[in-house]
């Protein structure tokens, strides 16, 4: 379990390419895995998570190799052709693979058995299993919907009308995937927009689906069951969530300049760079395009002074995952930061809310706590540092306390640097790129 030190770095410069993004590299195996024909991916995120979701379609039967032209190419079995895993599907800690899994076995007329790490062990499941069982799947579950758990897909799935009562992506694609094998509409009401990578796929790979807004700025996607999917060739973008640690380091760190190339600028995941502008970081989008499906730029960052500012609940469904980062940001800036609507932070790979206020006030940060809010009073750049940060299996943690690191007084380290691999492999020798102060250690 290697610990890693982040210390003072300045002069941070450089052109970086960022892996490739999480979320749609998920949804490219599944969806590949339930088309008719291949489906060749290229730029793929090799981390664990992903590796985790291959290996959970392949035991459902589903050919799928990288091959010498770099890009991994899928054997689609089509719509509810999955056969019945012979071994435990073991998602590692990948919430985004188990749910969205759950959905697609939900589909098909077998039993399935999942798994996961310690952490995802812990993580709600009940959220994805009750409109599931709506459909017409059964799952056993340890007591309040925890994993591992088993699911009997029925012969005939029913489609649902179901109003999310949790702004989730994974809620939502989990019910879509298995909408895939009814006979009729599925409907998905989100009373806030989440990230929407399933439903732009969906289009792309063939399948009949619309999304509404209604009166009350609700979204309602309507999916039609039963039709083909047919194999694509995928090209995947820079995640936005992995590209938010070099932002985030090129604006503190003195005298620094950094471009990352090709970033999904999806506007229902880029919250963080509207903040970060609103605090007055000196950011640019260059070279704008659209990619299969999805808008793309580079992001060029400079050094920035940052002010403290209010992030209200409603941005959270569009920045979910970089609230850690964010309040790295914050304890840097001048003034207070207050971010509010954080309840989900709670249930994500760690308490990351409880994690982010720790790990800051054992840095010399003053924050205050409450169940869903966090605020941070920023130090005006003076970080004392000098802690160990536990990282509780949440790769997004390491990264972020990391990234406070370059700006410290005093190293900061983190206990487990191997947990990084579950989103962004080469994240250390990336960094190093830039110029930041980065070492490995094996206490
Ligand atoms: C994801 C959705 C979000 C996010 C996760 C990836 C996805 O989770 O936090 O990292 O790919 O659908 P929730 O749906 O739990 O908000």
């Amino acid at each position: 379990m290697a610990s890693i030190t982040a210390s003072l770095s300045t002069n941070l410069t450089g052109s970086i390419k960022i892996a490739g993004d999480k979320s749609i590299s998920h949804r490219s195996i599944i969806l590949g895995a339930l088309s008719i024909g291949e489906t060749t991916v290229d730029g793929l995120l090799e981390s664990q998570d992903i590796l985790a979701t291959i290996s959970a379609m392949q035991a459902f039967g589903v050919e799928i190799e990288k091959k010498a032209d770099n890009k991994w190419h899928i054997n689609g079995l089509g719509v509810g052709g999955l056969d019945e895993p012979k071994k435990v599907l073991d998602l590692g800690n990948s919430g985004t693979g188990v749910r969205l899994l759950l959905g697609v076995a939900a589909g098909n007329p077998i039993t399935s058995f999942f798994s996961g790490d310690e952490s995802l062990s812990s993580r709600p499941m009940a959220r994805v299993l009750k409109p599931l069982e709506m459909m017409g799947a059964s799952f056993t579950s340890r007591m309040g919907g925890l994993l591992p758990i088993s699911c009997t897909g029925p012969q005939t799935l029913q489609p649902i009308d179901y109003s999310l009562p949790v702004a989730s992506a994974q809620v939502k694609s989990a019910i879509l995937l298995a909408g895939l094998n009814t006979p009729g509409k599925t409907i998905v009401r989100e009373p806030t927009p989440t990230r929407d990578h399933t439903e732009r796929m969906l289009k792309q790979f063939g399948s009949e689906i619309s999304i509404e807004t209604d009166d009350e700025s609700q979204n309602i996607i309507t999916l039609k069951g039963e039709s083909e999917l047919t194999g694509q060739d995928i090209v995947v973008p820079g995640d936005p969530s992995s590209a938010a640690f070099p932002m985030v380091a090129g604006i503190l760190a003195e005298d620094s300049r950094i471009e990352i190339k090709n970033v999904g600028i999806n506007p229902l995941r880029f919250g963080l760079f509207e903040i970060l502008n609103e605090m007055g970081a000196k950011t640019e989008l260059i070279q704008k395009h659209d990619g299969v499906g999805e808008p793309i730029a580079d992001i060029v960052v400079k050094t920035s002074k940052l002010k403290g500012v209010t992030v209200p609940a409603s941005i959270a469904p569009r920045m979910i995952d970089e609230y850690p980062i964010l309040a790295v940001a914050a304890a840097c800036a001048s003034g207070t930061t207050r971010m509010f609507g954080l309840q989900e932070l709670r249930v994500k790979e760690s308490d990351r809310l409880a994690a982010m206020a720790n790990g800051l006030k054992a840095c010399g940060v003053t924050v205050e706590e409450t169940s869903d809010s966090l605020t941070v009073h920023g130090s005006g750049g003076q970080i004392e540092g000098g802690a160990r940060i536990q990282t509780q299996l949440d790769h997004r943690i390491a990264m972020s306390f990391l990234t406070l690191g370059l700006k410290a007084k005093n190293p900061i380290s983190i206990d487990n640097g191997t947990t990084i691999n579950t989103s962004f492999p080469g994240f250390v020798e990336t960094m190093k790129s830039l110029g930041a102060n980065l070492n490995f250690s094996d206490r």
